[in-house]
C-alpha cells in the first residue's frame, strides 16, 4: 500500500493531495491512510500536512548509491568489501554474525536506518532512514586487548580529520569519542570485540554520524544536546564521499598505530580534544569525580588532577564540560 501510496503522489509532484482523493483512488479509510503516511514519514519521506489541502510529499530519503560508493573508495583494505541494508537492528549485530561466517579484515556494513542502534553505556543511538551514515567496520588487530581504548581514541581522530576535510565546521573530539560542534553532540563511536589468549580477535568499531537530519528528525529530548553536519554547515553533506574520507583517514592512521604504537595517534588526538587543560566534571562507574582534565596516558586513559592535587586516571565514563 505505501508503493501505492508513493506512486499517486508521483503523479503530480509538489501537488497537495486530499485525503478524501487517496481513500477514493486507493479504496482505503482515511485512518489508514494516516498510519501509511506515518509508517512513510518513518522510512524517511518528507510530508507536508495541510488543513483542506491535505498531504504534499516534500522529500524522498537519500539511498546508499552503491556505485558511486565504491568507484570513489581510495582506499587498500578498508570498505573493498561492503554490505549495505534498508533497515536493520543494529549494523553491530549484523557485522558480528558476518564475522563468525568468515568476513574478512575491512568488511564494512551499512544501513538506511536502524531500529535499535547501539550507543555506549548501554544507551540507544537515533539512526532516522537515509539520514546519517550508519555503520560498523571490521577489524582484526592482533594487538592486547587492553589497547582497545587506543582504537576507539584512534576512531575518533580519524572520523574528526574526516568531517574536518569534507564539511566546513568546527569540530573537536569530547574525551573519550564524542565528536562535538558547538557542545553539541554530532557522531559516536561504539567498539566491540572479541579477544582470544588475551589479544584481540577482532573489533567491530561502530560510527554513527548524523549527517543531513534536521531539527525536525530530532525527538525533542534530542535536540538540545545533539546536532547534524547540515545544520551546522548550512548545507546538505554527500555521504558516500564523508564514507570514504573517513576509511582512507582511517587506514592511515591505523598503518601508522600498528607500525609506530600509540604515540603519534595521542599527539592528533590531544591536538583535537576540546576536553584536554580545562575543568570537568566525571560520571564514572565509580562515582563522580571534578577537576582539571589534565593528559591523555598511553592507554587512552584520562588524568584528571582534582582540587587537591590527586591525580586520578579515568577509564571510562561521560564527561560534562
Ligand atoms: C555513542 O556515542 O554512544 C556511540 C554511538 C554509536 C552508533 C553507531 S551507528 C552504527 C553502529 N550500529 C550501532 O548500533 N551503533 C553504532
Amino acid at each position: 500500500m505505501n508503493e501505492r501510496i508513493l506512486e499517486l503522489f508521483q503523479e503530480s509532484p509538489e501537488a497537495y493531495v486530499s485525503g478524501e482523493e487517496i481513500s477514493r483512488r486507493l479504496n482505503v479509510s482515511r485512518t489508514a491512510i494516516w498510519k501509511h503516511i506515518e509508517e512513510l514519514r518513518a522510512a524517511g519521506y518528507e510530508f507536508e500536512a495541510a488543513p483542506r489541502k491535505g498531504y504534499r510529499l516534500v522529500s524522498k530519503p537519500d539511498k546508499w548509491q552503491v556505485t558511486e560508493l565504491l568507484q570513489g573508495m581510495r582506499t587498500k583494505v578498508l570498505g573493498q568489501k561492503v554490505h549495505i541494508y534498508g533497515e536493520v537492528d543494529s549494523t553491530q549485530t549484523i557485522a558480528h554474525s558476518l564475522v563468525a561466517s568468515g568476513a574478512p579484515e575491512g568488511t564494512l556494513v551499512l544501513a538506511e536506518a536502524q531500529t535499535a542502534g547501539r550507543g555506549r553505556m548501554g544507551r540507544a543511538w537515533h539512526s532516522p532512514a537515509g539520514k546519517g551514515i550508519w555503520m560498523s567496520l571490521v577489524l582484526t588487530p592482533r594487538v592486547p586487548v587492553y589497547f582497545m581504548p587506543q582504537l576507539t581514541l584512534l576512531s575518533a581522530v580519524a572520523l574528526c580529520r574526516s568531517i574536518q576535510k569534507v564539511c566546513r565546521v568546527d569540530i573537536g573530539i569530547k574525551w573519550p569519542n564524542d565528536l562535538l560542534i558547538k557542545g553539541k553532540k554530532v557522531s559516536g563511536i561504539l567498539l566491540e570485540s572479541s579477544g582470544e589468549d588475551e589479544r584481540l580477535k577482532y573489533v567491530i568499531a561502530g560510527i554513527g554520524i548524523s549527517v543531513n537530519l534536521k531539527v525536525d528528525d530530532y525527538p525533542e529530548e534530542l535536540r538540545k544536546v545533539a546536532t547534524s553536519l547540515a545544520i551546522e554547515s548550512g548545507t546538505e553533506i554527500k555521504r558516500e564521499t564523508l564514507v570514504q574520507e573517513f576509511l582512507l583517514e582511517f587506514e592511515e592512521l591505523y598503518a601508522l598505530y600498528l607500525e609506530e604504537g600509540f604515540s603519534p595517534i595521542r599527539l592528533l588526538w590531544e591536538a583535537l580534544s576540546v576536553t584536554l587543560k580545562r575543568p570537568i566534571r566525571t560520571y564514572t562507574p565509580n562515582g563522580v569525580i571534578e577537576g582539571f582534565a589534565d593528559s591523555l596516558d598511553d592507554s587512552g586513559a584520562l588524568t584528571v588532577i582534582t582540587e587537591n592535587g590527586e591525580k586520578i586516571k579515568v577509564y571510562s565514563g561521560d564527561i560534562e564540560l
